[in-house]
């Protein structure tokens, strides 16, 4: 294996680190394979028996809601490994494989073997493949390392994000719809990690979006050229995850939704109803985060992207828009309409993002030395609780993105969750 250390320094990484096919492999037993992942919402599986084909890395899972909770379950059959389920999502209360029948509940558990007789294994022995879920603020996250840290170990500051997206809606909920939009980049996983809070590109990468959308209040002070003038700042939050705040930028309710405070009034309403007027009126202005939390999910302002892995030059970006349970209708349309303004097929920030990480991509294959990340590591701020704050165009997440991966990729491979093994689902 390479050794990385000698790949990553304070002031800029390899390129060998996104192209090395034997880097990525490490990546998914380390950092996909033993570590929180981010696998789905329980508002796309509220009852039970609804589940959603989601990854951990490269490995197929089944998010499943079952009588006791979530389970995360390897979509594997533990006959002869066929993929057990194959639609993107659906209601069942058991899984049966297409190749030879056996039957698994939604614990895990083999329940039917066809032609009984026959069948000589012992039957606890073939129960599925079980990760540890942890839910927040309904975020399900999943991990099959054997003993994972607490997943509010693991969020740290970044918990802070999920509130700021749930505390949008009055009742304290996102809520996620059936509908994602993928699109397939030939990039490295990392190469869309690092972009999400890369303050630095928006000017060059989205010009033609600045220009189109010109919305006064909303991004008006990150979209110019003038460094001194911006409001938004970078964090590296701890633990890889990162962020660009725009809220900084909002100096009224809903400017983030490019609307007056008064265009919706029962939102308005509803709001001041759960939170009291003054907590509700600085959550409306604040707005939603703009944060990449570690290694996979990006709360991206008024959308939700995941981030799967394919293979060291192919990556999956999902996105969907992130409604607000218990919302007006009309708010959430807007939100819906401003998704796909932003990030829609015909929308132009995904495929600015999409042209440039292929870019990348193909030039670094070959011999592609050191990177540089050094922009704005003598300005950057560390706070007392560990957050490291900076001016909206520097390298601070960057930074905190690759010491974190260092450290989890140093770490001595750990044994894997065995089969059966009980989930800490609430
Ligand atoms: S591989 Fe699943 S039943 Fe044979
Ligand atoms: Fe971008």
């Amino acid at each position: 294996m390479t050794d990385l250390r000698a790949l990553v320094r304070p002031t800029g990484v390899h390129g060998a680190l996104y192209n090395d096919p034997a880097v990525f492999d490490a990546e998914m037993q380390h950092i996909f394979g033993q570590g929180w992942v981010y696998v789905g919402h329980t508002s796309e599986i509220p009852e039970r028996g609804d589940y959603v084909r989601r990854t951990l890395g490269t490995e197929p899972v089944i998010v499943v809601r079952a009588a006791d909770g979530v389970n995360v379950l390897a979509n594997r059959c533990t006959h002869r490994g066929n993929l057990l389920c194959q639609a993107e999502r659906g209601r069942r209360r058991a899984f049966a494989c297409p190749y030879h029948g056996w039957v698994f509940d939604a614990g895990g558990a083999l329940v039917d073997v066809p032609f009984p007789a026959g069948a000589e294994a012992d039957r606890a022995g073939l129960h599925l493949r079980r990760a540890t879920v942890e839910i927040y603020r309904g975020f399900i996250f999943a991990s099959f390392a054997a003993r994972p840290c607490r997943l509010a170990e693991h969020l740290g500051h970044a918990r802070q994000a999920l509130d700021r997206a749930s505390d949008l809606s009055p009742s304290g909920e996102v809520q996620i719809g059936r509908t994602w939009i993928k699109h397939l980049f030939q990039a490295n996983w990392k190469m869309l990690s690092e972009n999400e809070a890369d303050g630095y590109h928006v000017n060059f990468v989205h010009d033609s979006f600045a220009r189109s959308v010109k919305v006064q209040g909303k991004y008006s002070d990150v979209l110019q050229g003038d460094e001194a003038g911006f409001t938004a700042v970078t964090r590296a939050l701890g633990n890889g995850h990162t962020e660009l705040d725009y809220g900084p930028t909002y100096r009224r309710p809903l400017a983030w939704l490019a609307v007056g405070p008064d265009r919706y009034p029962d939102y308005t309403a509803a709001m001041e109803g759960a939170y009291g007027v003054v907590r509700a009126t600085e959550i409306m202005r604040a707005g939603p985060p703009h944060t990449f939390i570690f290694p996979n999910l990006f709360l991206a302002e008024t959308c939700l992207v995941m981030i799967q892995p394919l293979a060291v030059g192919q990556t999956v970006n999902w996105h969907t828009p992130l409604l607000l349970r218990d919302a007006p209708v009309e708010l959430n349309r807007r939100i819906l309409r401003q998704g796909e303004v932003a990030l829609g097929p015909s929308a132009f920030l995904t495929a600015d993002d999409a042209v440039i990480a292929e870019r990348q991509w193909r030039a670094l294959l070959g011999s592609p030395g050191w990177l540089d990340l050094t922009r704005g590591a003598q300005r950057e701020q560390q706070r007392e609780d560990g957050v490291v704050v900076s001016h909206y165009t520097d390298e601070t997440p960057n930074r905190g993105f690759w010491r974190h991966y260092l450290d989890v990729m140093e770490q001595p491979p750990v044994a894997v969750r065995s089969a059966g093994a009980p989930s800490c689902s609430p």
